[in-house]
């Protein structure tokens, strides 16, 4: 069963969001409530709750917090103060598009219902906070479905950051194919990028992999390439925070790395994710904006320094992998490929988005 990373308890007036505290795994398994919406923006913010998808739903689930205190006389008070919150909730992290897609669905959800009065608009938008939530878990496993031809029995696959069910409402997109070949009865071997600076390979997908059975092997980012020389590993395959019209695809810094490598190695690269990554507002991924974060996440391991006093960092989050290394991108509504913006636009527009 897949780890529930967040979820609802209680009616839209006085329910609280709880999350899997991802900062504490894998030492500890800790869920807490999220009760107003800026402690949700803290808690995306700091990554207790992390990964595309699900930053999509807390910003949903936050947007719902937010209103709980929102007494309006009428439809444009109510709404007015739906876009402070939304655009407070918006301003947490600029990289994942899942983020601005859930937040507009929520807004475009009160529009859609300003003749109801704001009780009942308040259990309208907890419904499609939730929906998002039952849509991602129905994603995940299309993608698993879709996926899992591209690994063969026997097979070992090179996986970046984390994208499994921590990071998604069920098990995840690019462990979903994981997983799901796993199902099949395929032997899988999994080695784990550790993912510096925030560790989220070493910390969470070893976690998730050990804990469904799957052997996985963790190394250092910097050792991708010695183990694709040596001829262990198969086929790539990450998830994505943003992918452009084009297929540029946005993920976890280190990403463009392995997939250069992956290229040169003759060896398979995939991205997987749902169609509520995807931005066809941007015609390349030059314009997916890149989230930096502060440099003590560079300079301090655990809060214990490792750099000298005063040390300049350059901390990006992401990276963005062009089209070309890009094998295959493997969708809810299907696979791309080639990956071209033809293609991008012929699965996911034509199933609608
Ligand atoms: O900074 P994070 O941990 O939120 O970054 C997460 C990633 O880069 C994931 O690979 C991506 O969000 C896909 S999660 C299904």
């Amino acid at each position: 069963m897949p780890v529930s990373t967040i979820d609802w308890q209680g009616d839209a007036e006085s329910g609280v969001a709880r999350i899997v505290d991802q900062t504490l795994l894998p030492e500890e398994f800790r869920i807490v409530e999220i009760r107003t919406a800026e402690e949700m923006r803290d808690a995306v913010k700091r990554l207790r709750v992390r990964g595309a998808p699900a930053i999509g739903i807390a910003g949903a689930l936050g947007a719902v917090l937010g209103m709980q205190r929102v007494k309006a006389e009428n439809f444009d008070e109510f709404y007015e103060r739906l876009k402070e919150i939304t655009d407070c909730l918006a301003s947490s992290r600029p990289t994942a598009v899942n983020l601005f897609w859930a937040l507009e669905r929520m807004r475009k959800t009160a529009r859609a219902n300003k003749d109801k009065p704001a009780k009942e608009l308040k259990n309208i938008l907890l419904r499609e906070a939730l929906k998002i939530r039952d849509e991602d878990k129905r994603m995940c496993r299309d993608i698993g479905r879709h996926g899992a031809q591209f690994i063969n029995d026997g097979d070992t696959v090179l996986t970046h950051c984390n994208a499994g069910g921590l990071a998604t409402a069920d098990y995840g997109t690019a462990l979903a194919v994981v997983f799901t070949a796993h199902e099949q009865g395929k032997r899988i071997a999994v080695y784990a990028d550790e993912t510096r600076p925030l560790l989220q390979g070493a910390r969470l997908t070893t976690w998730e992999l050990m804990t469904a059975g799957i052997d996985v092997t963790l190394i250092c980012d910097n050792m991708a390439g010695r183990v694709m020389k040596e001829g262990k590993i198969g086929l790539v395959i990450v998830g994505a925070d943003r992918i452009a019209a084009n297929g540029d695809a946005a993920n976890k810094i280190g990403t463009y790395g392995v997939a250069i490598l992956a290229g040169e190695h003759g060896i398979p690269f995939y991205v997987a994710a749902p169609s509520s990554t995807f931005d066809l507002s941007l015609a390349g991924g030059d314009e997916i904006p890149i989230e930096e974060r502060d440099g003590r996440e560079v300079s301090h391991v655990f809060g214990r320094q490792i750099a000298p006093d005063g040390v300049k960092v350059y901390n990006p989050a992401f990276d963005v992998t062009p089209a070309e290394y890009i094998s295959a991108i493997i969708t809810d509504k299907g696979v791309i490929r080639p990956v071209n913006e033809e293609n991008v636009r012929k699965v996911i527009q034509e199933h609608g988005i």
